[in-house]
């Protein structure tokens, strides 16, 4: 299976587009219900994996620069058409040797300066990870659909000012182990 991030934004395929929700005022629906821990963890998830369904490996499956998509643009506060050139990185999370999760990062303005630079050289190092522990780092709020590819959450965080969001898919592999 591939990432599609038109599964994730909406556009360019059949059916309507997801409808992001703030977490903090949503109300899991019945069928959301096992997915809201995994939704909602406010910590690491490269951890809360890791507890689940070790051990845990990042495969990274695109790394480069990339025109985002244009709801990207639109949660990142930014132009569209063609919107700046963005460093996008998109992983599987392997848990326990099977793919349980894919995250797509991006981040726009991409140059040497930019303070998420380093994004570039993690390789399979667990971008998560990072987050929790660099300093200068504000979260934005947290916001929840469903897309086609399953449950997904997003996030943007700022460091020194510059944006990046994180978008993460969980797959319905998470719950099957
Ligand atoms: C990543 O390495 O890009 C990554 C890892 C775990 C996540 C999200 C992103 O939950």
């Amino acid at each position: 299976m591939t990432f599609d991030s038109h599964q994730l934004w909406g556009g360019a395929q059949k059916g309507p587009a997801p409808q992001w929700r703030l977490a903090a005022q949503w109300v899991p629906p019945p069928q959301a219900q096992p997915w809201a821990p995994w939704l909602l963890e406010p910590a690491s998830l490269t951890q809360r994996l890791r507890q689940h369904l070790p051990p845990v490996q990042v495969r990274p499956v695109f790394e480069g620069l990339l025109a985002p998509h244009p709801t990207e643009n639109t949660v990142l506060g930014l132009e569209q058409d063609p919107g700046p050139t963005a460093w996008v990185r998109e992983v599987q999370l392997l848990g326990a040797g099977q793919p349980r999760l894919w995250a797509r990062t991006v981040i726009p303005h991409w140059s040497t300066h930019n303070p998420w630079s380093q994004v570039q050289t993690l390789g399979q190092q667990p971008l998560g990870e990072l987050l929790f522990v660099w300093p200068d780092i504000v979260r934005g709020p947290l916001h929840v659909a469903h897309t086609p590819m399953g449950w997904a959450r997003y996030c943007v965080y700022h460091r020194h000012q510059a944006p990046l969001l994180l978008a993460e898919v969980f797959l319905p592999s998470l719950l099957q182990p």
